[in-house]
C-alpha cells in the first residue's frame, strides 16, 4: 500500500512542487490542501491531477475551529505524513497532538537560529557567515520539533534579501522532497525525542546524502 502525503500551503507552493516532481516510489500525493483560495500552488497542484480543496482561514471564529475543520479535511485522505509546505499558520497543539510523529515543516534557515519570520533579513543583520534550511517534525512549539535534515549555504558580502532566499529555497527544493522520501521509505524515526535517519539513500537526481562515518580508533 502506498503511503498517502497531505501538502499544506499557503501561497506559491514551489517547496510542494519539488515534492510532487520528485521521485517517490511507495508514497503518492493524495492531496494538497491550502488555506487561502488564491494560493497559486494550487493550480500546479490541480494541473498535475492532484486532488486539492482549500479550508479558508478566515471563515472560522476561533484557530481551534479553524484547525479542526482542517484536520477533518486532512483526515479524509487518510493520511500517513502530513507535510507543510510554506502552510503560514500557527497549529493549535491539539492539531499538532493529532498528528505527532507524521507532521513535517521545512523553515528557511539554520534552526535553532532564527525561529519565526523573516529568517533572511535577520540573518543577514547579524553577520552570520552560513545560512539555510532545516526540515523538522512538528511540536506545539514554534519551529522547535526534532531536525530531519537541514542544507547550509554561505552568506555572501553583497547579498541582499532576495539573493540570499534564492540561494537557500535552492536547497530547500533537494532536502525537503528528500525527507519526504525517507519518511516514505520508513528510514526516519524518533527515538528519545531526536529524529533518526536509519540509513543513506540516493536523493534528488544526481545527489547523495553523505554518510559520515565516525572515525575508527
Ligand atoms: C519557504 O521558504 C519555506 O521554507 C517557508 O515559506 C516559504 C514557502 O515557499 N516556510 P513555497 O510556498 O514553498 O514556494
Amino acid at each position: 500500500m502506498k503511503k498517502n502525503i497531505v501538502i499544506l500551503i499557503s501561497g506559491r507552493g514551489s517547496n510542494m512542487e519539488a515534492i510532487v516532481r520528485g521521485a517517490l516510489p511507495g508514497g503518492q500525493i493524495a492531496a494538497v490542501i491550502a488555506n487561502r483560495p488564491d494560493a497559486a500552488g494550487l493550480v500546479f497542484a490541480h494541473a498535475n491531477g492532484i486532488d486539492t480543496a482549500v479550508v479558508d482561514h478566515k471563515v472560522y471564529a476561533s484557530r481551534e475551529a479553524f484547525d479542526a475543520a482542517l484536520a477533518e479535511k486532512i483526515d479524509g485522505f487518510s493520511p500517513d505524513l502530513v507535510v507543510l509546505a510554506g502552510f503560514m499558520r500557527v497549529l493549535t497543539s491539539a492539531f499538532v497532538a493529532r498528528y505527532a510523529g507524521r507532521l513535517i515543516n521545512i523553515h528557511p534557515s539554520l534552526l535553532p537560529s532564527f525561529p519565526g519570520l523573516h529568517t533572511h533579513a535577520r540573518a543577514l543583520e547579524s553577520g552570520v557567515k552560513l545560512h539555510g534550511a532545516t526540515v523538522h517534525f512538528v511540536t506545539a512549539d514554534l519551529d522547535c520539533g526534532p531536525i530531519i535534515i537541514q542544507a547550509a549555504v554561505p552568506v555572501l558580502d553583497d547579498d541582499d534579501e532576495a539573493s540570499l532566499s534564492a540561494r537557500v529555497l535552492a536547497q530547500e527544493h533537494r532536502i525537503y522532497p528528500q525527507a519526504v522520501r525517507w519518511f516514505v521509505e520508513g528510514r526516519v524515526e524518533l527515538v528519545a525525542g531526536r529524529a533518526k535517519v536509519s540509513a543513506t539513500s540516493s536523493g534528488p537526481e544526481g545527489w547523495t546524502v553523505p554518510l559520515i562515518e565516525a572515525d575508527t580508533p
